[in-house]
This record gives C-alpha cells, structure tokens and sequence, in this order.
C-alpha cells in the first residue's frame, strides 16, 4: 500500500508541472498556428511576464503596429525597419513564426500615400506605383522571416460593395490584385492573405469568396482568408459565421482566424465590425467594470469563448492559424476602442498575467 502511495506521489511529482506547463500551442498547435499579436514593448522583449506567456502558449506572432504602411514607411521612400526588425529577431529567438500585418490597407496607410506634394489627390498611375514599390520594398525585406501576409486589409463592405477608400476610388479594384501579384513577385514562397472583419455578414461572406475565385481565375497566388473575429456578448451570429468558414474553406483557401478577442462591455449602438475609425465618447455607465468584472460576467465571458473554441475545433481542418489579437487584458486595444479609456476583459491572459479559467477548458478541448 505505501509502496503504491509513493509511486502516485510520484507520478504526481512528474506529471503534475508537465502538465502545469500544457500551453494553448500543445494542444491547438497539432491542428493550426496558434498566434498573438504583441505591442513593441513587448516584442522589444520588455516585458518578461509577457514573453514567458508568449513562450508558454504560442507558436506566432503578428506586430500589433510596427509592420503598419505608416510605421514601415513615414515618408515616401524613406522605410523605417527598425521596430520590425527587433520583431523578428524577437521571434527567432522565441521559435515563433512570423505573420506580416499588413501591406494594403486605408487605414494607418503612411500619410503622403494618396496625395501629392500640394496636397492633392494623386492620379491612378503614381498610386499604383507607390502601391507596388511599397510592396515590393516590404515583402522583398522580410523574405524568408515572415511566414506570411495580410497583403489587403478590409477591402469590402458588410453588404458587400467594395469600400471607397482612396486605393479604391484612385485605382479602382484593381488594386486587390496588383497587391496580390506584387506581394508573390517578390516572396514566390510567402503565404498571401485576405483579412477583413465582420466575416459573418452574408454581404462580406459572397464578396470575399468571390474576390477568392477571382484571385484564383487570374492564377494570383491566395492561400487564406483572415477573419479578424473582434466578436462580443451578442455577435457575431454563431451560426453565419461558422457558415462563412465552410463557404471560404469551399473556395479552396484556408480559414485564418486573425485578430481574436471580445468587446465585453456594453454596446448600445448594436455596433458589430472592428472600423478603427468608429469613435463614440467616454461615459461613466459605458464603463461598468472598472473595478473588477462580477463572477456572473466573468462566467459568461469564459462560456462565450468556449462557444468559439469549439467552432474552432469542429473546423480545424479549415482553420490554419488562430491568433489572439492582444496577450493580456490590460495590454488590449479594447480598452481604448471603440470609446476611449475603459477597462475592457478581452483577452485570454488577464491583466495580472493569468489565465482566464477557459483556457485550461480549451487546451482540454483540443487534447481529446
Ligand atoms: C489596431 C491596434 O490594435 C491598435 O493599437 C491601433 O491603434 C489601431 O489598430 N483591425 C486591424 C488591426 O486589422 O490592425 C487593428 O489594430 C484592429 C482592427
């Protein structure tokens, strides 16, 4: 009997830290990459808490800014690689892969893009060249460091229509592909992505499948569809959307899911995409957790994201990376958008570093 006691101790012994150092990428990780998006204090390698959750439980990371038009090129022809570069070797020495977000997209686009030296919008011919040569000048640097790109961010609309940022109304949809085309000139072995919001939207859904096709008619290289997932409480439809990765996967692409996480507080405007540049004002009852979340919502939050992961599980096959879009509640976006300065609980890793208790569930969920 003591003998048996002492052999359980010691199993226990053995497995027990094995176990407490069971990391999302262990288990997620046999299926799909599983990815976080990291701010440059944390990629510069500042924040140790961060990099041993980084090190526990992922196997990617994307730059939450620093690969951004704005920051890689602030004035035309002048690129800046330094925040980038520290990215990478951030990532190399972590064994993580590396994902480039972004290459075409209206919003954090460098400033001097569309117009000219007088401040007037530039003709089809000069965009599409700066288009090309910013491009061409990124993919060309991270050749071989970067596993692949979102080379167009949010090109359409929930309904569908293309959106009339200024790459659309200069250059027409064009665009799209002369991205994709530059994009796969310069890296022949890079993955190229489509990445949008609101994939769930049945408009978004038929047009991203049919910019899919399209690609694919004119023998561009695509190899996914990012579906950002800036989900909520109430949103998106779990049903569309699950219904928007089987069409996307039928299209012969993978299912990328990009920049998860979840808005938790309150939403009276019914508001449902991720348009950064949808901005409403600070108001006291639109913050109602500043001090800490109830355990009523806290358990509501850690079904919600068990409501996903096992979306993610049914379609694994789909699905070739899942990326979080932020390590800690405190270091995510969401407190800061769509209103200025509230304290949101959007992420897995709470904001003493901690996991939320989902996902000790997810990582049993895909260890099945
Ligand atoms: C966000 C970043 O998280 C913020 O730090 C920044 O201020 C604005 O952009 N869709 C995207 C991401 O594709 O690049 C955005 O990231 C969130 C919405």
């Amino acid at each position: 009997m003591e003998k048996l006691l002492t052999s359980i101790l010691l199993l226990l012994m053995t497995v027990g830290p094995a176990c407490a150092q069971q990391g999302l990428k262990d288990a997620l990780g046999k299926y799909f990459l599983v990815g976080v998006a990291l701010n440059t204090y944390q990629s510069d390698g500042k924040d140790p808490r961060a990099t041993q959750i980084v090190r526990q439980h992922f196997n990617s990371i994307v730059a939450e800014n620093c690969f951004k038009g704005e920051a890689l090129q602030p004035e035309e022809g002048k690129f800046d690689f330094s925040s980038a570069d520290r990215l990478i070797d951030y990532a190399r020495s972590n064994h993580l892969t590396v994902i480039g977000h972004c290459l075409v997209w209206h919003s954090q686009a460098p400033r001097w893009m569309f117009t000219d030296r007088n401040g007037q919008p530039v003709g089809r011919k000069v965009l599409i060249s700066r288009l090309r040569r910013h491009v061409r000048t990124v993919v060309t640097h991270f050749k071989g460091k970067v596993h692949g790109w979102d080379v167009v961010n949010e090109a359409i609309e929930d309904d569908g229509s293309f959106r009339k940022s200024p790459y659309y109304n200069i250059i027409g949809p064009e665009f799209i592909d002369i991205a994709f085309e530059e994009a796969h000139k310069a890296d022949p072995k890079v993955e190229l992505y489509y990445n949008d919001y609101s994939m769930s939207m049945p408009g978004k859904r038929a047009a991203v499948c049919r910019l899919v096709r399209h690609l694919k008619a004119k023998g561009l290289r695509i190899d996914a569809v990012g579906f950002q997932s800036h989900n909520g409480l109430n949103y998106p439809d779990l049903h569309e959307y699950e219904t928007s990765m089987d069409s996307v996967a039928a299209t012969g692409v993978k299912v990328m899911v990009t920049e998860l996480d979840m808005n938790i507080l309150p939403n009276p405007w019914n508001f449902g995409g991720a348009g950064i540049e949808q901005n409403y004002q600070y108001d006291k009852v639109m913050n109602p957790y500043a001090d800490g979340l109830p355990d009523s919502v806290s358990t509501r939050v850690n079904s919600r994201w068990m409501d996903f992961f096992r979306i993610y599980y049914r379609h694994r096959a789909q699905i070739s990376r899942v990326t979080l879009w932020g390590l800690t509640d405190g270091s995510s976006w969401l407190n800061d958008w769509p209103i200025k300065g509230r304290t949101n609980y959007g992420l897995l890793f709470d904001r003493n570093y901690q996991p939320k208790p989902c996902v000790a569930d997810i990582i049993r969920l895909f260890s099945k």
